[in-house]
């Protein structure tokens, strides 16, 4: 499958300086994806931390710690470094995030289907 094929969302969902979650449907189930944005452009990573896989997020889609430093998880109070997302305080350190690959195209962030784990079972149908 080509790279960048999968729309996650639009540039502006996410503050400049912020962050935002996204759930991607994957082959077999979804997938949670927190971006942050600084300077125009984006990092992304796939919101299951490392420690026991939970969410960070405990506010929909605010990732980052209160002086904006450092990503937080909510669950435990691990802080990970924006860039390459090594955890460097809290119950995971030297663990790392999963990073996704993501481009900035057309005012849209885009990622890579196939590259993409399955975090979560499908919605049920009838939801
Ligand atoms: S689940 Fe993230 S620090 Fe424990």
């Amino acid at each position: 499958m080509a790279a960048f094929d999968t729309r996650l969302c639009a540039l502006d969902e996410v503050p400049e300086g912020g962050s935002n979650g996204f759930v991607v449907d994957t082959a077999d189930g979804r997938c949670g994806i927190m971006v942050i944005r600084r300077a125009g452009d984006v990092v992304c990573y796939v919101n299951s931390c490392p420690h026991i896989g939970t969410p960070l997020d405990m506010q929909p889609g605010r990732f980052l710690s209160q002086d904006g430093r450092h990503i937080l998880c909510t669950t435990h109070g691990a802080l990970f470094e924006i860039d390459d997302g090594l955890c460097v305080a809290g119950p995971c350190v030297d663990d790392h995030l999963t990073a996704v690959a993501a481009e900035v195209r057309d005012g849209s962030v885009f990622v890579t289907h196939a590259a993409l784990p399955t975090l979560w079972p499908p919605l049920p149908k009838d939801l």
